[in-house]
């Protein structure tokens, strides 16, 4: 039975351009769209940016834009990403769109028909030089319990105590800087504490299946969690100005963007069908007739942080807003990539750029392989680790997998002009590639995609291991043995072949040329493909690459492109403010913080011939620096001493880790010299 599959990935924020996280995100869901597709499921596959909200309204006001012009031009960076990294979707689109206004209020509309939307007045910090109601994110003030300054509106960052933005003392607007003043006005609420809500969600919860078991925990605390308190109602609006769907009937007020945002996955759908795509793609149906359908099922691949909209407020809205609406089938939750374990940070500048990725001229497949490789139907977090990458890839894709190819066919293409011909008694070929395709086809519909990669991988091993036993290369000596030459080399590229075929969820481009240009095929392989035997082959063409050390430190060494791995020490001075004359004020002079600081450990880092890692401690706290100094210092020597470091300088993610400062360093023809202070200088000394 032809399955018909609806899936989306989660809108990002069209305020920047998409990260690591993000292109985790659409691999994880890409795979699964491509392997059913090889199936021959049909799927239609949508993303879109998340156009509204006050971050993307203020963003657009500090560059003197308009929102939509703003959003326009991250739009037009997407395609550059989704061709780059092989993601297929059908369609793109916006939650700024007259599709989403209409089903925005359409739900809206039918939410207040059936009783779920009040309104009622909320009382909340209002700027008046602004002139908007402000979100907690943009309050500051000194926290209530600690009284450290400069905290948001919602925690505190030194003491984690949580409280409310009318709790802060002394608070202000980080818009303006002044302070806010309280103002009422109303705001409209989703039912979400009506006892049918709280009924259907539970049961939606409970459908088996539907859910993995530790988002339906999750989401099962928050409906009934601790104080066994129901769901507390939604606010829903948000007072001009806000970039956003004005609500019927409300002059002035419009959704919130969580909100909207979700039904733009139902707006993205709608817009394939009238632009025609569907129909183009033999879908005969209507957007409502496709929607509606018993047997469409509906599939929301997320990250771990918005499960609570997904699983609770989404389902309920789409429930009670009723035919054609749905709820979704199932929500798939991912964990977040990390980089060399650290968590990205947008605000640190920390991660990798997947701009860069491609930039620096790395194979989107090898990616694809690896995020795929350690990815589990589980919600948990994954590493992205260079040195773990580069081994992965090279002795995975090119040491078992295209090598078998290339040294396999060589042999046929020299001695038998590409035809393949098997031993005539049963090879148990077939029986094996069955048994393969089905497991790793469990594997992938599972979302078991690390588990699918480890099976794909043993059977290479397997084909290797036939191959290098039967000694082709000594059989291609002796011209008795041909016709056992031809067979064990063909059972080898029969063996690449069903990888070929196993892989092409993950290996798209690769798989593609694979058929077409070494097999011969005029279409892209089937699953079906896997358990049949090739009759011919072409002459070996280049696959793949292997993975160069180099361009992982280039990707990591973001100032300067294609350069060998950033140093963090560096001549005396060069960390300074650049002057144009070559004369530094001494206002930029007083912006470099520089501090005495001990050297707690010095330690040689792996794989790198450069750098060591410093531990330094400046009093109060303790900092990692890769330095370059390898050349010069052994690192037992360094322990204990101490130097003069560069505190501010904004952490840098490097291959190896986060360099959270700079050693100062001088150097030139003779050698490299860390300075340090005369005797009696203590770490955390300010150096001026
Ligand atoms: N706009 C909302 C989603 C609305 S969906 C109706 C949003 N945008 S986002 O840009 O912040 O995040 C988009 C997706 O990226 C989310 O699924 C989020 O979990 C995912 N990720 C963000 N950082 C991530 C990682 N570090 N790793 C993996 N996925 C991550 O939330
Ligand atoms: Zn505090």
């Amino acid at each position: 039975m032809t399955r018909k599959l609806f899936v989306s990935t989660a809108l990002p924020y069209a305020n920047g351009p998409f990260h690591i996280g993000h292109i985790m995100e659409y691999i994880q869901a890409d795979v699964w769209v491509r392997f059913q597709r090889l199936c021959g499921h049909e799927v239609i596959f949508v993303g879109a940016d998340d156009a509204h909200g006050a971050p993307i309204m203020l963003k657009a006001e500090a560059e003197r834009i308009t929102p939509q012009e703003l959003v326009g031009r991250i739009a037009a960076g997407r395609p550059r990403y989704l061709q780059g990294f092989h993601l297929g979707y059908d369609h793109w689109y916006s939650t700024d769109s007259p599709e989403n206004t209409a089903l925005s209020q359409d739900v809206y509309r039918r939410l207040k028909a059936a009783g779920f939307i009040y309104s009622k007045a909320v009382e909340q910090f209002f700027d008046p030089v602004k002139g908007m109601f402000l979100p907690d994110r943009y309050i500051k003030g000194e926290c209530p319990n600690c009284h450290s300054k400069d905290q948001y509106g919602d925690a505190c960052e030194v003491c984690s105590t949580v409280y409310s933005p009318t709790e802060l003392i002394n608070p202000y607007s980080t818009l303006s800087g002044v302070a806010p003043v309280l103002r009422t006005s109303d705001h409209f609420f989703f039912r979400l504490s009506d006892p049918r809500c709280t009924a259907f969600l539970k049961d939606w919860l409970d459908t088996p299946g539907r859910l993995q078991g530790q988002v339906v925990n999750k989401a099962r605390e928050w409906l009934t969690g601790e104080g066994a308190q129901a769901l507390a109602d939604w606010d829903i609006s948000r007072e001009a100005p806000y970039f956003g769907i004005p609500i019927p009937d409300a002059p002035g007020k419009y959704f919130y963007v969580w909100l909207d945002a979700p039904i733009g996955y139902l707006a993205a759908l709608q817009h394939y069908f009238t632009t025609g795509k569907a129909r183009a793609a033999g879908e005969p149906r209507s957007f409502e007739e496709f929607l509606s359908a018993p047997d469409t099922e509906q599939i929301h691949f997320i990250g771990k942080d918005i499960i609570y909209f997904h699983t609770l407020f989404w389902p309920a809205m789409l429930h009670f807003a009723g035919a054609p609406y749905r709820v979704p089938s199932h929500v798939y939750v991912h964990g977040f990539i990390t980089v060399s374990g650290e968590k990205m940070s947008k605000s640190r500048g920390t991660g990798i750029s997947p701009l860069r990725y491609l930039e620096v001229g790395m194979n989107a497949e090898w990616l694809r392989y690896y995020i795929a490789a350690k990815l589990n139907a589980r919600v948990e977090d994954l590493d992205f680790n260079p040195d773990d990458f580069l081994v992965r890839v090279n002795s995975d894709l090119i040491g078992k997998y295209v090598n078998i190819a290339s040294r396999a066919s060589n042999f046929i293409t020299r001695h038998f002009g590409g035809e393949l011909r098997y031993a005539p008694q049963a090879d148990g070929f077939s029986a094996e590639a069955r048994a393969a395709a089905k497991s790793v086809a469990e594997a992938y519909e599972g979302r078991e995609f690390g588990r699918a990669m480890r099976d794909i991988m043993a059977v290479a091993d397997r084909i290797n291991q036939d191959f290098d036993a039967r000694q082709p290369w000594v059989l291609a000596k002796d011209p008795q043995r041909r016709a056992e030459l031809q067979q064990v080399c063909s059972q080898a590229l029969a063996g690449f072949h069903l990888l070929s075929v196993l892989l092409a969820p993950v290996l798209p481009q690769t798989a593609e040329r694979v058929a077409r240009q070494l097999f011969g095929m005029d279409r892209a392989f089937r699953w079906s493909d896997a358990t049949t035997r090739p009759g011919r082959i072409n002459p070996y063409q280049h696959l793949m690459t292997r993975v160069d050390m180099k361009q992982l430190d280039a990707l990591f060494d973001v100032e300067s492109p294609g350069a060998a791995p950033a140093v963090a020490a560096a001549p005396a001075g060069a960390a300074s403010v650049p002057a144009t004359d070559g004369v530094l004020s001494i206002d930029d002079f007083r912006k470099v913080d520089l501090r005495v600081a001990r050297i707690a450990r010095a330690e040689f880092v792996e794989g790198s011939d450069k750098l060591l890692r410093l531990t330094l401690d400046l009093g109060n706290e303790t900092r990692n620096v890769f330095a370059g100094i390898k050349a010069a210092y052994d690192p037992s020597t360094l322990t204990g001493r101490l130097t003069v470091m560069v505190a501010n300088l904004a952490p840098r993610k490097m291959k190896f880790g986060v360099s959270e400062g700079m050693v100062l360093a001088a150097s030139g023809g003779a050698g490299l010299y860390l300075l340090s202070p005369d005797s009696g200088a203590t770490p955390g000394m300010r150096i001026s």
